[in-house]
This record gives C-alpha cells, sequence and structure tokens, in this order.
C-alpha cells in the first residue's frame, strides 16, 4: 500500500514481465504526439482510474462533494492503522473498525460507487501490527479465522452492505510481503481457501447477493515472483476458488503501465487454464512521485485503454492516510479546512468530460483520455505523460465525427498545474485560436515546460 519501506523492500520483484524491471522511463524531450480518433467513440464515461485507497474518513464537512466533482466511485476501506487494531487483537477493535467501514461505504454507495472491503486491516495487519501478531491459522488452529469471516459476513448482511456488485471483499492485502502476511505462503493458500469458501457459500456467483472476490491483492504479479507462480499453481488445481476478481498492485518501477500488465496478466490466466473471473482491477496504483497531474493523466489515460478499475495508492500515513482523498486534498489552515491540489484539478477536470470515450493512441511518452460531445459539435482531450517536455501535439482525426461540412475548429489549450503539490483552484488558459480541418484532421500544438503538469484541449467547430 502506502509504505516506502515495502515498495523498496520488492522492487526487485514489482514490474509485471520477463526478465528484470525496466529502470524508471528517462524524462523525454522533444516531440511527441496524440491521436483521438473521433470515428471511434462509444457508450458513457466509466472514469476508471478515479479509485482511491482510503482517505474517505474525511474531518472536513464537505468531503463527500469533493468525492463527487472528482468523480470517484471505487474505494477500498477497512480501517487500516486506526487506533483500535482489529480481530487478531480483540473482537471489539475489530468492531471499531467495521464501522469505519460502513460509514465509508456508506459514503461511497451513496454516490452510485463500489467500496472494496480489506478484510487484512478488519483482522489487524496493516502494518502498525507488533512482530507478535497473531495470524489466521497459526499452530494449524484455524477456529478463530473461520469465527473471523462468520462474524464479517454476519455484519455485513446486518449493515445493509450486501449490494450485488458495489461491494466486494478484498480476502488479503498483498500476501506477498512480510509487512501484511509474516506467515508462510502454504499458511496463506490454506486461509485463502477457507475465506474464499465461506465467503461464496454466504455471497454466491450468479446469486443477487453476489459480492464479487477480490485477489490475490499482490504487490509483485511477475511470473518470476515465485510467490505468484504458487498462487497461479494453486487456483489452477482449485479452480473453485479463483477470485471473481483478479487485482494485483502497480506501485513499483517503472511506469505503472496497466496496458502492459494486462497482456501479462491475460497471458498467464490462458497459460494456467483460468477463467480470469469477471475481470481485473488494481485496487493499488502510482508511486508517490507520479502523483501529479501530468502522470496522473497519463494513468487516466492508460486504465481507459485497459477498461478495469485502477484505485490510486495511498502514500499517507497514521490519521491522514483515512482523510484527504489519498493526498489529492491538503490542508492549509489550523481549521482543517480542504484545499485542492493539481492533481485534484486533473481528477476533476477527467470526471467532468462528457460525451463518448474515444480510441486514442500514445506517442512516445504521452498519451491522453478523449471525448465527443457530437451535440454539442465539440470533443476534448486530457493529456498526460510519463516525462515529457517538449512540443506536444494532440492530433483529433475523423473531425466529421463532430458534424459534417466543418471546415474550422477553435482550440482551447488550458494547463492544469502541479505547482509542486501546492494549492490549485483552477485550470490556466495557455492559447485559444482557430485552426482549419485539413484531411479531415486537426491539430493542437502546446509547448509542455514542466512534466508534472497536465493539459485540457477543447475543440468546437466554428
Ligand atoms: C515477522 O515475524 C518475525 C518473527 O516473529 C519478527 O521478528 C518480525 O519482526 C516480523 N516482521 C514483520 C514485518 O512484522
Ligand atoms: C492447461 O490445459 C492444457 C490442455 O488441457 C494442459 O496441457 C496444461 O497442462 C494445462 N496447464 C496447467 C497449468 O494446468
Amino acid at each position: 500500500m502506502k509504505y516506502l519501506a515495502l515498495v523498496s523492500a520488492l522492487l526487485p520483484l514489482l514490474v509485471v514481465g520477463q526478465g528484470p524491471p525496466p529502470p524508471p522511463k528517462a524524462m523525454l524531450t522533444g516531440t511527441d504526439t496524440t491521436m483521438i480518433h473521433l470515428d471511434r467513440c462509444s457508450g458513457r464515461p466509466q472514469h476508471y482510474a478515479a479509485g482511491v485507497l482510503y482517505g474517505v474518513s474525511g474531518t472536513d464537512a464537505n468531503l463527500q462533494a469533493y468525492l463527487k466533482e472528482a468523480g470517484i466511485d471505487h474505494v477500498a476501506a477497512g480501517g487500516a492503522q486506526t487506533s483500535t487494531s482489529g480481530w487478531g487483537s480483540s473482537v471489539e477493535a475489530y468492531k471499531a473498525r467495521f464501522a469505519t467501514v460502513i460509514d465509508d461505504a456508506k459514503r461511497v454507495h451513496e454516490l452510485g460507487g463500489t467500496v472494496i472491503i480489506k478484510t487484512s486491516d478488519l483482522w489487524g495487519a496493516d502494518d502498525t501490527q507488533p512482530a507478535t501478531f497473531p495470524f489466521p491459522g497459526d499452530n494449524g488452529d484455524w477456529t478463530s479465522y473461520d469465527k473471523f469471516i462468520q462474524q464479517l459476513i454476519s455484519d455485513i448482511k446486518s449493515s445493509g452492505l450486501a449490494l450485488k456488485y458495489v461491494t466486494q471483499i478484498d480476502v488479503w492485502n498483498e500476501p506477498d510481503g512480510k509487512i501484511f502476511w509474516n506467515r508462510s505462503q502454504d499458511q496463506f493458500l490454506e486461509m485463502y481457501k477457507r475465506g474464499v469458501g465461506a465467503l461464496r457459500a454466504a455471497f454466491p456467483q450468479n446469486s443477487r447477493y453476489f459480492l464479487p472476490l477480490v485477489g490475490p491483492s499482490t504487490a509483485a504479479p511477475n511470473p518470476n515472483n515465485p510467490w505468484f507462480v504458487n498462487f497461479l499453481e494453486f487456483v489452477s488445481k482449485n479452480k473453485e476458488v479463483e477470485p471473481d476478481i483478479w487485482n494485483w498492485h502497480m506501485e513499483g518501477g517503472g511506469s505503472n503501465d496497466p496496458v502492459e500488465a494486462t497482456e501479462v496478466m491475460n497471458r498467464l490466466i490462458r497459460q494456467y487454464n483460468l477463467s480470469g473471473g469477471i475481470g481485473f482491477q488494481n485496487n493499488e496504483y502510482g508511486t508517490r512521485e507520479q502523483q501529479r497531474p501530468g502522470y496522473g493523466a497519463w494513468h487516466a489515460a492508460r486504465y481507459e485503454k485497459v477498461k478495469f478499475h485502477g484505485l490510486r495508492g495511498n502514500w499517507a500515513g497514521g490519521p491522514t492516510l483515512r482523510d484527504n482523498l489519498a493526498d489529492l486534498l491538503i490542508k492549509k489552515d489550523a481549521e482543517g479546512h480542504y484545499r485542492t491540489t493539481g492533481e485534484y484539478q486533473e481528477w476533476k477536470t477527467y470526471a467532468g468530460m462528457k460525451g463518448s470515450p474515444c480510441t486514442t493512441d500514445a506517442g512516445k511518452s504521452i498519451d491522453s483520455y478523449g471525448t465527443l460531445e457530437s451535440s454539442q459539435r465539440t470533443a476534448a482531450a486530457l493529456v498526460g505523460n510519463q516525462g515529457f517536455t517538449g512540443q506536444a501535439t494532440t492530433v483529433f482525426s475523423s473531425v466529421s465525427g463532430l458534424g459534417a461540412g466543418v471546415e474550422a475548429v477553435n482550440a482551447v489549450v488550458q494547463r492544469i498545474p502541479y505547482n509542486n503539490g501546492g494549492e490549485v483552484t483552477s485550470l490556466v488558459k495557455v492559447s485559444s485560436t482557430r485552426i482549419p480541418v485539413i484531411d479531415n484532421q486537426v491539430s493542437v500544438s502546446f509547448t509542455q515546460n514542466d512534466a508534472n503538469d497536465a493539459y485540457l484541449i477543447t475543440i468546437t467547430a466554428v
């Protein structure tokens, strides 16, 4: 999750793919181009990149308005790092944590979103547990874990959270790291099988109470990671416990690109004769350094390509872990009132783009999320990058998608500043120009001076 020590310890394993992980992408300078295909737009915006890990138990009164404005529709919650610990400490500690899950879930469900319950937090394995903390199945005794799962099932039902699809259960967080699972993999697999068996019996697939089970939530979904290979072999032999949603984290080296990772995961699913469940999820993505408008918009473009939900990693700790929307918001004054960051403005922009999402092509470093609102004869592109400065060009192809006979557009370029993580309250207008349509295309260029910034390009038929 959010603990720098863990991430650096796992770095050599973290990148999906064969061979050693690539170094982080070097800064690219020069020219780069992304294309938005206005003849390939359909459906409604899904905001695949707009989930957050924790961060919605805010202390300022208007948090719900921010959640809505930033389009946040997936939240993972388990009460991590609340002072009470969890089941491994006492039933009362667990109950206090579960109460925070109910609050978070209600908040998210009220906005039509999905909550992912982090079971390991409710057990108390959240990086604050002492070295002597018990884990499920210690000394071969499963009594406590079985009771825990039955208690969880009963609490989910009695608190009204047994809502099909929009409540999901993450079986255990990052069990391939000692911080969250300080026991053998065999002990984990036994727990996983018991947990999935009991939860699936309570919330069956194909029933109106189907709560998808999310796993294995590995920090290192790498075919060279023996832990992950063992897990694949295990579910290949025990198909009844294959996760409903295959989930892994993207917080390691390189770009944390879900497009590359998805190719690898699809290959592994086929290789191990698995079904792939009902889909994928990355319920933690992005390093702290990637939490900037430029990289954030790039991740949005990438999750829009793979079309499954990603949740922003959370690098806070202690009480702030569950406040501030995983640092999309900052608190500046003594009263603890929220202020918006540049990245928050990028999320708000992403959430506010209307019309149908379009297919887009990435450049060498830049990529875009594009939408077409043909009824308004307008289209937009949110442009991000993996570390680029220079001349960026956004090409809108098949401009006839705006309407027949369009000969020119008004193109507006706006910058979404990083401002070193400080407060940002609005976008900055860079240019507004009339651009002729040539060969049914429009090219809009801008100078990217700071890779940390994102850009919004809007074209409207004139
Ligand atoms: C794991 O358990 C060992 C043995 O009890 C302990 O020494 C170590 O500190 C624990 N590690 C973590 C990360 O909790
Ligand atoms: C997958 O199925 C094929 C064909 O039935 C079989 O040859 C192969 O061994 C299986 N792979 C695994 C990992 O079970």
